[in-house]
């Protein structure tokens, strides 16, 4: 990668204080966060180890903090025990057991809400469940569901046993739930007859036997929740309604305790090449950073309601739906549907009607919901927010501006969240009632994150605004242990480029002369459309998977709301397509569809009779994102076998 391409191009000068009144309030003030930042980096170790002590209840105290032996794979809190399920639920029940722990709403409007007993209660009920059918620790268990409370039963009911849990995301398809699926050798799916949104229904038991129709060999047991109460198939033996398989359980469930490294979960990710890679989380370091930061970045007390809008089937929803505000006794929303359903008042109706304090969601809905004009918030009572959030792309100053002013109402901070789902909890961010904040800066790192910005060799880069590759210098607790079965990969991709020195983001970063950080963007092929990491392999593949397509080279495309949108050159097979395409080309949207899902369906297709390479066969894709960019082509194209394509590429020929 050539520096050029990661020069800086913003220039935001704006800068809003800390609101005094928040700060006066929050969490964690001035001095405190000086002091921690003091602590961790005289001593980042032994700052990590008081944090565990006193954040998490341990079965059996850790005698070790960090165990660096086998680095870069590190180990936490190694011969500590504990349950992460415990440290959610029952460490609350002396004190808080009748205080709301969910709030949900369905998108029909349906509505519920469980206190922390009763959610203790249905997640040691279906602990039990999941016993019955001998899953035991150690096990993998698919999760692929809709946005209900029951996702968030089956997940903490896994981690009460042990057992590892892998959600997929309800949007992907069968396909890619297959994949995911026999990746982690899983020996049961939990899923639901099917879940609502945008007033259709997404048929995800329909899918689940799809997949198991195609293979994963290792899966003995379907769970399938009641939620839309369409009929669906059951077969015989292997499937069981969750509402039959809790009948006559017990609702106390022993936690089974666990080393800390055990692993908590995996979750399928991105990645440039290849597969997708099952990224595997421990138990404590985990919990410790989803517990922290929820308190530190969201200010989260047990009177806060908050809502992260993030899917389950993301790592936002793991670290702050299930389990960081949960872990802090706080009160969640959870919402199934569609942000815009039935119209775009839908988000601000929710916060209104149950109070939300916090929330937490991605620029990309920002920037929908902003579109529709500012009338529609206009109508809600937002009054009781007081803190608001942004997570998993690049916030536009725009976007933030409109944030801070309609939503905000001018009040409310704005933390601007960096991290991934590598990191398992939030990394660089302003802690609200301290940090000025900047739009479009995510600003600084946390205490105990040693986030840097680094040059080709691994210089630090001090020059203001001098753009590099973001690394993280030290451990953290948090931060992923392997890729599932294969640690080569792991390797790899996060520690190779620098020589194991430190952890490789893949995204690439500026810093201002006040030291604030600004994403710039992934360095490598992953595209992130509305805030989701998709490879553009993975679609590269699945385009090639069709009959009729030779060879396919998928870039991104700005995008005014998803912020970046898939542009696919295509190749077909015989002679290239002409006239008019669309048939073809909606042809090829639902096969992507199929082979992965809806949110990695190309935006633009374009076909031509080869792809731009170098001499050595590799597509110019940077030539090709400037075609799909509408950008002036800068690369020296005199050596194309085929000039005329360009023309095509273009669209023109
Ligand atoms: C991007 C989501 C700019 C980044 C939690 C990262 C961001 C990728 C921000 C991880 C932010 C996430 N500002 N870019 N505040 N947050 N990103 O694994 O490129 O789904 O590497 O985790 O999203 O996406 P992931």
């Amino acid at each position: 990668m050539s520096q050029s391409n990661i020069e800086s191009v913003l220039h935001e000068a704006r800068v809003f204080p800390a609101n005094p009144q928040f700060a006066r309030e929050a969490r964690i003030g001035d001095e405190s966060l000086a002091a921690l930042h003091r602590r961790a980096e005289s001593d980042p170790v032994g700052y990590w180890s008081d944090l565990a002590r006193s954040e998490i209840t341990w079965h059996k105290p850790f005698t070790q903090t960090l165990d660096d032996s086998a680095a870069p794979n590190y180990r936490w809190f190694a011969d500590g025990e504990l349950n992460v399920s415990y440290n959610c639920l029952d460490v609350h029940l002396a004190e808080h057991a009748n205080r709301t722990a969910i709030i949900f709403e369905g998108e029909p409007g349906d509505t519920r809400r469980l206190t922390y007993r009763q959610l203790h209660a249905e997640v040691c009920l279906f602990a039990n469940a999941l016993k019955a059918r001998g899953i035991r620790r150690g096990d993998r268990v698919v999760i692929y569901m809709p946005l209900v409370p029951e996702a968030v039963i089956a997940m903490q009911a896994c981690a009460r046993i042990g057992a590892i849990h892998s959600v997929v995301f309800g949007g992907f398809s069968a396909v890619s739930l297959k994949d995911r699926i026999e990746g982690a050798g899983a020996r049961c799916v939990i899923t639901a007859d099917g879940g609502r949104r945008g007033g259709n229904i997404v048929e995800l038991k329909a899918a689940t036997d799809k997949a198991l129709a195609e293979g994963c060999p290792t899966v003995e047991s379907v769970f399938v929740l009641q939620r839309t109460g369409e009929p669906v198939p059951m077969q015989a033996g292997r499937d069981i309604w969750w509402h039959e398989a809790i009948v006559g359980l017990s609702d106390q469930c022993e936690p089974e305790w666990v080393d800390a490294e055990h692993p908590l979960f995996l979750l399928y990710t991105s990645g440039s090449t290849g597969r997708p890679k099952g990224i595997q989380h421990s138990s404590a370091g985990y919990l410790l950073g989803a517990k922290m930061t929820s308190r530190w970045v969201f200010d989260l007390r047990v009177d806060d309601v908050f809502w992260c809008t993030a899917d389950v089937g993301w790592i936002t929803g793991h670290s702050y739906v299930t389990y960081g505000p949960l872990a802090a006794a706080a009160t969640i929303v959870m919402y199934e549907g569609a942000p815009t359903y039935p119209d775009g008042g839908r988000f601000w109706s929710l916060c209104e009607r149950h109070g939300v304090t916090v929330f937490y969601t991605a620029p990309t809905a920002i920037r929908a919901l902003m579109k529709l004009g500012e009338e529609i918030p206009a109508k809600y009572d937002l009054s009781k927010i007081r803190l608001l959030g942004s997570v998993g792309e690049p916030i536009n100053p725009e976007a933030w501006m409109w944030y801070h002013r309609v939503i905000g109402q001018g009040r409310c901070p704005i933390v601007d969240t960096w991290w991934q789902t590598e990191t398992g909890a939030i990394m660089i961010s302003p802690i609200p009632g301290v940090t000025p904040t900047k739009p479009g800066s995510c600003t600084q790192p946390l205490p105990g994150i040693f986030a840097d910005i680094v040059d080709d060799e691994g210089r630090s880069v001090t020059t203001p605004d001098a753009g590099g590759y973001l690394v993280i210098r030290k451990p953290w607790p948090s931060m992923l242990r392997t890729i599932w079965g294969d640690n080569e990969r792991y390797l790899k991709t996060y520690w190779e480029k620098f020589q194991n020195k430190f952890y490789v983001a893949g995204d690439s970063a500026h810093r201002d002369a006040d030291g604030y950080f600004w994403i710039m963007g992934r360095i490598d092929d992953v595209l992130n459309v509305a805030g989701h990491r998709l490879g553009t392999m993975e679609i590269e593949s699945a385009l090639v998977a069709h009959p009729r397509i030779a060879e396919a080279a998928v870039v991104g495309k700005q995008h005014e709301i998803k912020g970046e949108s898939v542009f696919a050159f295509v190749v077909c097979r015989g002679a290239r397509p002409t006239g008019d395409t669309r048939a073809f080309e909606k042809e090829l949207r639902d096969w992507v569809t199929e082979q992965l899902g809806a949110i990695a369906k190309p935006d633009d297709i374009r076909f031509a009779e080869n792809l731009p390479k170098t001499r050595s066969g590799k597509i110019m894709r940077r030539l090709l994102r400037a075609i799909a960019r509408g950008e002036p082509i800068t690369q020296d194209v005199s050596t194309l076998e085929n000039p005329a394509i360009i023309d095509q590429l273009r669209g023109l020929g």
